[in-house]
C-alpha cells in the first residue's frame, strides 16, 4: 500500500479515523476449538483435575518440541522460574542479575529464597538484558542471571553465556513471551542451564494458568522437582533426596491443575502453524511502516536467524527526536483516537520498571526493620532514580502494537495507516 499521509488531518484533530469498523477475531486469543473443550471435559469428567497423567504427557510433548531431556510442568510461570533459580543453587544472601523493565515474576520471587535481584541495563532496540552492563553488576553473591526474551525478542545469548560461564553463574532464560522464538537459528529455552516460563491465558502458547522449566540437567531437574513437587521426590534418582519423600523442599506445591494440562497439550499441537501466521502478519506490518520516521520495528534482523516466536505483547519502538519531541503517550493517545472502536488500543511503555519501585527499595517484607534489598545483603543494593539511565528511558520509547493473529492485508494495511498517520504529522500534536 503505497499511502502517504502528510497533510491529512488526525483524528484526535477532528479527521476521519484511519480505521473503518471492528477487526473481528484478528485479536482473539488463545484460539479454542472443539479439540480443546473435548480436552477439558475428558478431564473434567474423569474426576482427574488434581491427578498427574495429564501433565505427565504434556510434559513428554513438551520434551519432545524443545528437544529437551526435561521438562517440569507448574501452576504459574513464576512458580516455575522460583524452582529453576533454587535448582541452580541460588540461596540466602544470593544475588540474581535480570532487566529492571519486565513483569515482575521474571525475579521478584528470588525474595523467597533470601535473595535478591539486581538489575543490569537493557538494550534500547532489543528491550532485552544489555551483556555489556552486566559484568559491572557481578559480585561475590552473583548466583545466575535471568535472561528475559522480552516481547519476543531473543535476548543476544552469546556473549550473556560467555560472562556467565567466565564468572560460574547459571543463566535461567525468562521464555514467558518467546516460546518458539530462536536466537541464531537455536530455539529459545534450550540455550541457558534452564529455560522457565510462563503459559497462562495471554501468553502465545497458552494452557490457562500454568508454566514450566525445561533442561538438559539432570540435576537441576531433580532439585527443582524435589522444591515444590512432594509426589515426585520418591522417585527421583541422583541427588540423594528420595529419602525426603512426601515432604517439598520449598514448602510449596507447585503441581500444574490438569485442565491446564489438558488445555496446553491441545495448544501444543497446532502452535507452529500459527506461529507461522502470526510472524508473517506482524513481518508485514512493519514491512508497511519501513522508513516511517519517528517509529521502529521491534524485531530481530531478517537474515540473522533470530525470531519474534508468537510476538506476545508486541511493541513498537519510538524515537521522540524524530517527533518534535512529542512524548510517547501523545503519540498512543492519537494512534488511538485513529483505531477507535476497532478492537485495539495501543498504551505508551511496556512493565513498569522494578528497581525503581518502593517494593524492591523500601518494603521490609520479613521484617528485618530495613528494605528486604538491604536486609539481605552486605552492602545496600538499591538502585535509585538515575542509576540505570538507559532502562529508565525506555518507558519513553516504546508502546504496544496490535498483536495479529491473522494473515489479512487489508486489515493490517489500515492499522498500519493508523501509524503511519500519526508518525507523519507530528505539528499536529504539540
Ligand atoms: C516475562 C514474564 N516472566 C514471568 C511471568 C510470570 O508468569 P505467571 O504469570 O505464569 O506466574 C510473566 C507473566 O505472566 C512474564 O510476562
Amino acid at each position: 500500500m503505497s499511502v502517504t499521509s502528510h497533510g491529512t488531518s488526525l483524528a484526535i484533530r477532528g479527521g476521519s479515523r484511519a480505521l473503518a469498523g471492528n477487526a473481528g477475531d484478528m485479536f482473539t486469543w488463545p484460539i479454542v476449538t472443539e479439540e480443546d473443550e473435548q480436552a477439558v471435559l475428558e478431564v473434567l469428567r474423569r474426576g482427574a483435575m488434581s491427578a498427574t497423567d495429564v501433565t505427565h504427557k504434556f510434559e513428554a510433548d513438551l520434551a519432545e518440541y524443545f528437544g529437551t531431556r526435561h521438562v517440569l510442568c507448574h501452576n504459574t510461570g513464576t512458580a516455575a522460574i522460583q524452582a529453576a533459580l533454587w535448582a541452580c543453587g541460588v540461596r540466602r544472601g544470593d544475588e540474581v542479575i535480570s532487566q529492571s523493565m519486565t513483569y515482575w515474576g521474571s525475579s521478584l520471587q528470588v525474595y523467597s529464597l533470601g535473595a535478591t535481584p539486581v538489575f543490569a541495563e537493557m538494550e534500547p532496540h532489543s528491550l532485552c538484558l544489555d551483556p555489556a552492563d552486566i559484568e559491572r553488576h557481578i559480585s561475590p553473591r552473583t548466583r545466575a542471571i535471568v535472561s528475559v526474551h522480552y516481547s519476543g525478542y531473543p535476548t543476544d545469548m552469546d556473549p550473556l553465556m560467555e560472562i556467565a560461564r567466565k564468572h560460574g553463574l547459571k543463566v535461567v532464560e525468562d521464555v514467558s513471551h518467546a516460546q518458539g522464538g530462536l536466537y541464531k537459528g537455536r530455539l529459545l529455552g534450550t540455550i541457558g542451564d534452564v529455560g522457565a516460563m510462563s503459559i497462562m491465558s495471554g501468553k502465545s502458547l497458552a494452557c490457562g494458568e500454568g508454566g514450566f522449566l525445561l533442561t538438559d540437567d539432570t540435576e537441576i531437574f531433580e532439585r527443582a522437582a524435589a522444591f515444590g513437587h512432594y509426589e515426585r521426590i520418591g522417585g527421583l534418582e541422583t541427588q540423594g533426596l528420595s529419602h525426603l519423600a512426601g515432604m517439598p523442599i520449598g514448602g510449596y506445591k507447585y503441581r500444574m491443575h490438569q485442565l491446564s494440562s489438558a488445555v496446553g497439550r491441545v495448544q501444543l499441537r497446532g502452535y507452529d502453524a500459527r506461529v507461522v501466521e502470526i510472524q508473517k502478519a506482524m513481518n508485514y506490518f512493519w514491512d508497511q511502516l519501513e522508513g516511517v520516521p519517528g517509529i521502529r520495528p521491534h524485531r530481530p534482523a531478517k537474515d540473522s536467524g533470530s525470531t519474534m516466536g508468537g510476538w506476545y505483547a508486541a511493541k513498537g519502538l519510538y524515537v521522540p527526536e524524530e517527533m518534535d519531541n512529542v512524548p510517547v503517550a501523545r503519540f498512543c493517545d492519537a494512534v488511538n483516537a485513529e483505531c477507535e472502536g476497532s478492537g485495539f488500543q495501543t498504551r505508551p511503555g511496556a512493565n513498569i520498571l522494578m528497581h525503581t519501585h518502593p517494593m524492591l527499595n523500601e518494603y521490609d517484607v520479613f521484617g528485618d526493620g530495613k528494605p528486604t534489598r538491604i536486609a539481605f545483603s552486605d552492602r545496600d543494593l538499591r538502585q535509585p532514580e538515575g542509576s540505570l539511565p538507559v532502562t529508565e528511558s525506555l518507558p519513553g520509547r516504546c508502546y504496544g502494537i496490535p498483536w495479529f493473529k491473522h494473515y489479512r492485508p487489508a486489515v493490517i494495511d489500515q492499522y498500519a495507516e493508523a501509524f503511519r498517520k500519526v508518525a507523519q504529522n507530528p505539528d499536529q500534536l504539540s
